[in-house]
């Protein structure tokens, strides 16, 4: 079988994935931070290895800055409506997920002021343009790293400098880039970085969450979630310290034990390491599907300035009917439509068909890569 749809899900995990959160059910088992015993004691430790592991992958300052919650989504909606007050004016780009989207458009009903800029078709960004969108009342930048769709990396230490020219914070998705490519929250200026496990963090589904930069303190983000730490349960007040401001409730240790060993994965093997190889796959599927007669490949046909997911088209036949069939006839799996991007898709012009999306993994090889292209090949010689 041939997996290719890691932009959505990495699969398989490393080993030691599964092997952590079964150790933790069987051994471990306890709730972090509630109880005082040893086996508590043993589930806060994990939880603290987590947090250190996502620390020392984008550079956070200090793990206690590591925040926990469900996915990037959850994080985002946390970053998004806990800053965002009717009369503020925030900027994203037209290029984001809907994970971002979803929550704007609300706070834009709800009074929030919105300048969504223009990317162009292959999805890049001019940092020149955002700092025009600024207003006197801009409060925020929100953008992804890396697109989704066509896998196009936005200037996120260019938009940092601007925001800081203009005393705002820049919030950064990192769904697609985390574990990938090279993030450094402190060099690049990023106030607060949303991040997913189950991507290239190779850890389970269930876990992500949020770094809170130094210039957040002072509690100007309002929690999504309140409820019970484990920490001053004297207090019917949410604790204002990180990262239990932001973490109501018992964690997903499970899922915490298993994104720690997929971080351990990824430090050992080196995001320079994982991004030189990714990069190698994605200019071949790149030059491979350019070269394909009824082919049309998206974004910017340029492996150095994009992640290691590309989106193409197939003249003549439907992208619901190439993954039906990559599925069916070549065992191929991948993602195929809006892929929960449709400004993105607007932005490049392939809404509402949307697009055939292939994402390389770690574990991908070249000879994955050539399979994949005959398997591109046979189909679109078919739709002429
Ligand atoms: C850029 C981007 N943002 C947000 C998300 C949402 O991720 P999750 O569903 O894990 O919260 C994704 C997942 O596809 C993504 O690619």
């Amino acid at each position: 079988m041939l997996y290719l749809d890691n932009a959505a899900t990495s699969w398989p995990k490393p080993p030691g994935v599964a092997e952590a959160m079964v150790h933790f059910l069987n051994e471990v088992g306890a709730n972090p931070g509630r109880s005082g015993h040893r086996l508590s004691v043993e589930a806060s430790r994990i939880v603290y290895a987590a947090r250190e592991a996502v620390a020392e992958l984008f550079h956070a300052p200090d793990p206690l800055r590591v925040t926990f919650g469900a996915s990037v989504t959850e994080a985002l909606n946390l970053a998004l409506c806990g800053l965002l007050r009717p009369g503020d004016h925030a900027i994203t780009s037209s290029m984001e997920h809907n994970s971002m989207m979803r929550p704007l458009r609300a706070l834009e009903r709800a009074g929030v002021e919105l300048t969504v800029v223009p990317c162009s078709p292959e999805g890049t960004l001019d940092s020149a343009d955002v700092g025009a969108a600024v207003r006197p009342n801009s409060v925020l930048i929100a953008l992804n790293h890396a697109s989704n769709v066509v896998g196009t990396l936005l200037p996120v230490a260019e938009v940092g400098r601007i925001a800081r020219q203009h005393d705002l914070l820049l919030l950064v998705d990192a769904a697609q880039t985390g574990g990938a490519y090279p993030v450094d929250v402190q060099a690049d200026a990023i106030d607060l970085l949303a991040f997913t496990g189950h991507k290239s963090l190779y850890g389970p589904m269930g876990t992500g969450g949020l770094i809170v930069g130094e210039r957040l303190d002072g509690a100007r983000m309002e929690p999504l979630v309140r409820g019970g730490t484990g920490s001053r349960s004297e207090y019917e007040e949410q604790p204002s310290f990180l990262p239990d401001i932001y973490e109501g409730g018992t964690p997903n240790a499970v899922g915490l034990a298993g994104l720690e060993a997929g971080l351990r994965w990824v430090l050992d093997r080196g995001v320079a390491a994982i991004r030189a190889h990714e990069r190698g796959l994605t200019a071949r599927l790149i030059e491979g599907l350019a070269n394909i007669p009824g082919v049309t490949v998206h974004g910017t046909h340029d492996a150095r300035r994009q992640t290691a997911t590309v989106s193409f088209s197939v003249a003549g036949v439907q992208p619901s009917e190439v993954g039906l069939r990559l599925d069916e006839e070549h065992d191929l799996m991948c993602r195929v439509g809006l892929h929960c991007a449709p400004a993105a898709h607007k932005t490049m012009g392939t809404f509402p068909q949307g697009t055939v999306r292939f994402g390389f993994g770690a574990w991908n090889t070249p000879a994955e890569v050539e399979a994949a292209l005959d398997a591109v090949e046979a189909l679109a010689r078919e739709g002429r």
